[in-house]
């Protein structure tokens, strides 16, 4: 058998390079990280509920018209994606307060706010993901000005669709984070939407109870991580059986 390129390997999804120019098989890991990876652990069926919530989320939004890097699902923990040169940026989305703007505002968790708001964190693992404004981004040439009009319409596009997609499951999306990346067609550029949108990267909370099925179940030790993405799929009618059971083929004798 033919060994694959490993392109990259992040925390929790690891890149080799695809069949075809200018693809990429983006494969999802089972392991958790937190606080730049001071906490860790392997969560078994994490990947395979990633790949599917990720496939779902982009998959709608392709449909929608909000480009995105996803071009199908290959198996239970990977994906066929187009290669891009990501922006240096975390885009965060907020529509409630939570998590390090809660910390950073001293606003409740939970506050509804007035408004969507939008920040930018450089992507740097070594300086804690810094928050930053348009200025730095401008200044260090990380995005142009038209770039960060397109980049904020995506995001507020992204939110539309995620808040009513989770609104009709009943749960409340708090929050997200997304990562753009560049494509090139001839003498073009365009932003797409890339990495992944699945409940590593949000903040779900189920309307009636106010149960996290995030991240933060790890983050914070609320209970099984797992349960919690299950749950998110089991409702949008993504995986009709439990991850766990589908992490690992048996075999027949
Ligand atoms: P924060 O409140 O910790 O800044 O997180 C905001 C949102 O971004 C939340 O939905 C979790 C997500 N996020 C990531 O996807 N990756 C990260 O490295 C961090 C810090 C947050
Ligand atoms: N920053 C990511 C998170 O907390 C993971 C990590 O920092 O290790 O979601």
């Amino acid at each position: 058998m033919a060994r694959r390129k490993k392109i990259y390997e992040g925390k929790a999804k690891i890149l080799y390079e695809g069949p075809e120019p200018g693809t990429i098989v983006q494969y999802f890991k089972d392991d958790a990280t937190a606080f730049n990876a001071q906490k860790k652990d392997v969560i078994e069926g994490k990947g395979v509920l990633n790949n599917r919530l990720s496939e779902f989320f982009m998959s709608g939004l392709n449909q929608i018209g909000v480009p995105t890097h996803f071009l199908k699902r290959l198996n239970m923990r990977e994906q066929l994606v187009r290669s891009c040169e990501i922006i240096p940026l975390e885009v965060i989305v907020r529509n409630y307060a939570a998590g390090s703007f809660s910390k950073r505002l001293g606003i409740e968790e939970g506050t509804q706010l007035p408004r969507p708001i939008v920040e930018y964190c450089y992507k740097d693992d070594k300086l804690g993901d810094p928050l930053v404004t348009e200025e730095h981004i401008a200044a260090f040439g990380w995005a142009s000005q038209q770039d960060m009009d397109d980049i904020l319409s995506l995001a507020l596009r992204v939110n539309d669709f995620l808040s009513g997609v989770m609104l009709a499951v009943g749960i409340r999306l708090i929050d997200f984070k997304i990562e753009i990346g560049r494509v090139y067609d001839g003498d073009f550029m365009r932003l797409i939407v890339a990495d992944e949108i699945s409940p590593d990267s949000c903040r779900l909370w189920d309307i009636e109870s106010g149960r996290k099925l995030d991240k933060d179940v790890f983050r914070r030790d609320l209970g099984n991580l797992t349960d919690a993405y299950s749950e998110v799929a089991r409702r949008l009618g993504v995986m009709p059986k439990n991850a766990t059971h589908m992490a690992k083929p048996k075999l027949i004798n």
